[in-house]
């Protein structure tokens, strides 16, 4: 939930690369999540205002939340959290959870997650890298559309085709919960 929060705030932003890195490392006791993009970027102001739970820039609403509840999920998992980003060029976002951590969410389906954005976005490019314990999945999405020429991504065929490749390639992952 997090994840697609985080990615869709890069979209609002006029993205046309989303990078996203999960790593989950049980030796290390800690999931790290990040989210890079190409969009507008933020200024040191904004950065500071935008971990505040009463800001958004966003006109119909009074808050927005997906941040700051981001950063505190993060912090009360005795990870950490932290946004890089420069006006014009993008914005990194990085959280640190602790594994173990009794009140850590579970990671949720990563395979819709991953679907969910690159079918529902087929006009942004995403790139994927996943690590459980030693296992990588490596999706990109600029990759793939060469592949395809002129079928789109959302067409069903490819649809279930990666579908059944995350499907997979997810499978020997011992995905936290
Ligand atoms: N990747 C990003 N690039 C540029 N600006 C961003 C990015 N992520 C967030 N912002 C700015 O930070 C503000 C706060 O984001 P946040 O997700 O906390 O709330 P929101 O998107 O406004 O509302 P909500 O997520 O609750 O629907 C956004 O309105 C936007 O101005
Ligand atoms: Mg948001």
């Amino acid at each position: 939930m997090h994840i697609i929060d985080i990615v869709q705030n890069s979209i609002s932003a006029g993205a046309h690369l989303i990078a996203v890195n999960i790593l989950d490392d049980k030796e290390k006791d800690i999931i790290v999540i990040e989210v890079k993009d190409d969009g507008s970027g933020m200024d040191a102001d904004l950065i500071k205002r935008v971990q505040d739970p009463f800001y958004t820039t966003k006109s119909h609403k009074k808050v927005g939340l997906g941040i700051p509840l981001f950063k505190q999920t993060a912090e009360h998992c005795d990870g950490s959290f932290e946004i890089t980003s420069e006006p014009g060029k993008g914005t990194s976002i990085r959280a640190t959870f602790k594994r173990s951590h009794v009140d850590l969410p579970p990671m949720g389906n990563l395979k819709d997650t991953i679907l969910t954005l690159v079918v529902g976005e087929p006009s942004v490019d995403f790139v994927f890298n996943i690590s459980f314990d030693g296992n990588h999945l490596f999706l990109d999405t600029r990759e793939i559309k060469e592949e395809l020429q002129d079928v789109p991504i959302n067409h069903p065929e490819v649809i279930k085709f990666l579908r059944e490749y995350l499907e997979e390639n997810l499978k020997t992952m011992e995905v936290a919960s």
